[in-house]
């Protein structure tokens, strides 16, 4: 291979060799600046599913259900913040977020699995609001 040719085809894997790299680290960026929202929303998965596995077993005890209705309520109140952290969220997002917040308010004070069934539904149908249009 000439001389010239070499120095070419050295230039031209240093650049892919940089692209690949910057690429990476974009992702990676991405991928961060993701993980707090999703981790969020994967806890409140998780309280969610609880409140509907008692449901399920017909059992509904305060001590259950009490931690995973505040642990919602605690995420539910900031959702604003976890998904605009720099800036002011949408209206609808806004409006979203509150719905799930009245859909908790309804839970204070509920004690076995016919009242909590309600509440539940419409905790759900608040998650699936939002959904439909942000995620
Ligand atoms: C006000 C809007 C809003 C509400 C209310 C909301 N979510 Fe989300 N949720 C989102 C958005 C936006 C995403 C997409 C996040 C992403 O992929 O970066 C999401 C993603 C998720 C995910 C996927 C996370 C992942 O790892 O990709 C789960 C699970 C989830 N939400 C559960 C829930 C549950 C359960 C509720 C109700 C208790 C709920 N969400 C209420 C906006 C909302």
């Amino acid at each position: 291979m000439r001389k010239p040719a070499l120095i070419k085809l050295a230039l031209f894997l240093l650049g892919i060799g940089i692209g690949a790299f910057g690429a990476a680290n974009i992702v990676n960026v991405l991928r961060q600046r993701d993980a707090y929202p999703r981790g969020v929303m994967n806890v409140m998965q998780h309280r969610y599913a609880t409140l509907r596995q008692e449901l399920r077993l017909k059992r509904c005890e305060v001590k259950t259900t009490a931690p995973a209705l505040a642990s919602l309520h605690q995420f539910a109140g900031d959702l604003e913040q976890v998904f605009y952290p720099d800036d002011t969220a949408d209206a609808p997002f806004r409006e979203f977020a509150q719905r799930l917040r009245d859909a908790l308010a309804t839970a204070s004070g509920v004690a076995d699995c016919p009242a909590l069934a309600p509440t539940v539904d419409m905790i759900g149908a608040a998650c699936d609001a939002c959904h439909r249009e942000y995620r």
